[in-house]
Order: C-alpha cells, then structure tokens, then sequence
C-alpha cells in the first residue's frame, strides 16, 4: 500500500486539525490586538482584556458556570491540576483518588505523600473502571478531597462522576475532576454533577491551540498559591490578590491561545455538543468493528462506544506496540499514539504495562474513510508481520 495522506489518529493527544475560525481568530489577535490585557489602560490592552473575557464567557456556558471570574487560565492541564491539587492539600489531610490517574494527577500526589498527606489509589476494574461504591467505602471523615479522571485517556472510560460528587457532597470532600479527556467530547454541567473544582486542556477536544488549559473553582473554595507574581491588579500591595480570577493567573496570559480557545469552545457551542458526540460515537463504532475484525486483536476498555470518549487502546497478537505505531506511521502515513501515555498506573490496571497499547483517538474531523485506512493498513501490517 503506498503512502497516500497524512491520517491524524491523535486527538486525544491534542486535536488537529483545529476548526477554520480557530486559526482565523488567533491570525487576528496576533496581527491586530497583540497588547497585554489586564496591565496598561490603552485601547489595545483594553481590546485584549476583552477578548480574554469573551473566552471566559464563552467557557461559563458550556460548563454552566455561574460566574466566569472562576475560570482560571493557565498553559495546560497539568498546570490546572497542579494549582488546584497543591492549593487545597496540607499535611495530614486525606485525598481520595484512582489507579487510572494519569501522572499530571499520579505525580502531584505522590509529591505530596512526601510532605504527609495520605493519598487512597482507588483500583478500577481491568476495563479501567471506578466504581463509585469503591470510592464510598473509602471516604472518612478526613477526606478532605476526592480527585477522579474524568475519562481514562488510555481506555477512554468514562467515569460516572455526578454519583462520585454526591458522595463528595455528603461527605463535604471537595470534589475535583480531571476533564482533560472528556471536555468538548461530553456534557459536563458542574452544577448537576457537583463539581466543585475541574481542570482540562483547552488543546484538546476544546479544539484550542497548545499553551491553553483550564481550571475552575468553585465559588467559595480557598485555594493557597503556588505561584505568586504580577497580576495588574492591587499593585501596591506586597500579597497575593485574593480575587479571582488574579489570585490564581500571575503573570502575561496567552491572549492569543486563549482567543483560539474561544473559538474553539465557540465552534463546540454552535455545532452542539450532542452532534458532536454523536458523530464520535458513530465513528467509534465503526472503529471498534474493524479492530474486533482483525487477528489476534487484544482491545483494552469496555469496546462498548457508549460508555467511552472517542478513544480506543489495543495490541495485535505478539508485535510490539511501538513497532505497530512505527509501522503506521512510516508505510501508511497514519498518526497513533503508543506505549504508556503518561499513565503507568492505567497500564497496570489493564494488564499492558509495561509496553503500553497502541491508542487511537478520534477527532470530530475524521471521517470513515481514515479508519477504512487505518484497518486495512493494520491488515497489511499483520500480513506481512505474520
Ligand atoms: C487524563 C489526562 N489528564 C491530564 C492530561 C494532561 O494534559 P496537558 O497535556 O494539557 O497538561 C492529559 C493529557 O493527555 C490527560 O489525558
């Protein structure tokens, strides 16, 4: 088979292509906006402070956030669940969490069992599943936080996460999600599903560019700084300010990333989340049919489209995973992602650590002809490896 088109099978990643008005939109910004928002009082900076507040805007409604001061910019989702994890743990508290953590939320908290919080790993089933009464029987009445992935970024499950808020709320834990695999691919309602705090990239299914992320906090919740500095407001003050969104956003935003953000979650809005999802879903299916086709295919999750964002984790008969991605790359010009995805504690939960899966994720832009593509080039792969 020869080399056609470069097939992107990466979204989980970061979403590409982005839609036409994201790169439209930041051509603009950079061209003709280019000032610091929030700092000098002139027409531009004035121009850029509002478009920031146009994508906090925009942000509020897909979330139903009450009010977009509590949406806090930051370079990606890592950073967002850095600031909300560390800015509420301390010494002797208790953190409920899940063996399906990607090392964005793994790693923070194994850093913080070093300065003596306690941190409970939940397991999950072998198809990377978080069964809320797990996360019940574990709570005390020192939890002071449950944080749970929203969606496996390596089995793309989906975690029932209003039953794990309503155990948080009766339990008074804050309850934190990571979003990172289910924003713009899901609804999520913070309201209706008692989220006290969330973080998400904005490079990914909110099909912003790289260098955005999210964090949200929910009014009433103190969080301590990590990060301290210039925020243009309360200058002549030695502290932090206490506003948000400031308190939590020091430093230069990226005004042009957060204007592709806008757009972004801007284009999700006017197509419809559900025509997104359902889009997704029928692809899906149509993916895990040609995966379950194949020889000596091994695929991770519940391979039920329902129950997963558009992701999907597998291994074929004995080849390594890294030469599968190889193969699909160098002959077939098909983008896949393999081995660990910054998640070894997923891995070891599934059964494919250490060599990792093969991962393919999907993008509202794909089309049933690049997974037509992508199997009968895993069938080419499998003939002449066999
Ligand atoms: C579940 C999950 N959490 C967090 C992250 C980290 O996201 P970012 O790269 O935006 O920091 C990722 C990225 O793949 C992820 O899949």
């Amino acid at each position: 088979m020869v080399k056609k088109k470069l097939i992107y099978l990466d979204n989980a990643a970061t979403s590409f292509p982005k839609p036409e008005q994201v790169y439209q939109k930041m051509d603009h910004c950079m061209r003709n906006i280019g000032a610091n928002p929030g700092r000098s009082g002139h027409r531009m900076a004035i121009k850029a402070d509002e478009m920031v507040y146009n994508t906090r805007e925009t942000i509020k409604k897909l979330f139903n956030i009450s009010n977009s001061e509590n949406i806090i910019f930051t370079s990606n989702a890592t950073i967002a669940l850095n600031l909300g994890i560390k800015g509420v743990l301390q010494k002797g508290d208790e953190v409920i969490s899940s063996s399906i953590e990607h090392n964005s939320v793994f790693r923070p908290l194994m850093q913080l069992i070093k300065k003596g919080v306690r941190v409970k790993f939940i397991p999950c089933s072998e198809d990377g599943f978080l069964d809320p009464d797990d996360v019940e029987k574990a709570v005390t009445d020192k939890t002071k936080l449950i944080i749970v992935n929203h969606a496996s970024n390596v089995t793309g499950n989906i975690t029932p996460i209003k039953e794990i808020g309503k155990i948080a709320k009766r339990s008074g834990a804050i309850f934190f999600i990571d979003a990172a695999q289910t924003a713009g691919n899901i609804s999520i309602d913070v309201k209706r599903d008692y989220i006290d705090m969330l973080a998400c990239s904005g490079h990914k299914s909110l099909l912003g560019p790289q260098g955005t992320g999210i964090l949200y906090v929910r009014p009433g919740i103190e969080l301590n700084t990590i990060i301290e500095g210039g925020t243009g407001s309360s200058s002549e003050s030695e502290n932090q300010p206490e506003l948000l969104p400031d308190k939590l956003e020091s430093g230069t935003l990226n005004t042009v990333g957060i204007v592709g953000l806008g757009a972004g979650v801007d284009f999700i809005l006017k197509t419809g989340l559900d025509k997104i999802r359902n889009r997704k879903v029928f692809l899906t299916i149509k993916l895990l049919k040609g995966l379950e086709n194949l020889n000596g295919i091994k695929i991770y999750g519940p391979g039920d489209a329902g129950k997963i964002v558009p992701i999907v984790s597998f291994n074929i008969n004995s080849i390594d995973p890294s030469e599968v991605g190889y193969l699909l790359d160098e002959r077939f010009g098909i983008m896949t992602r393999v081995g660990l995805h910054c998640s070894p504690l997923a891995h070891k939960t599934i059964g494919s650590f250490p060599k990792g899966t093969v991962r393919v994720s999907l993008g509202y832009f794909n089309t049933e002809g690049d997974i037509d593509y992508l199997i009968n080039s895993l069938k080419n792969i499998l003939k002449t490896k066999a």
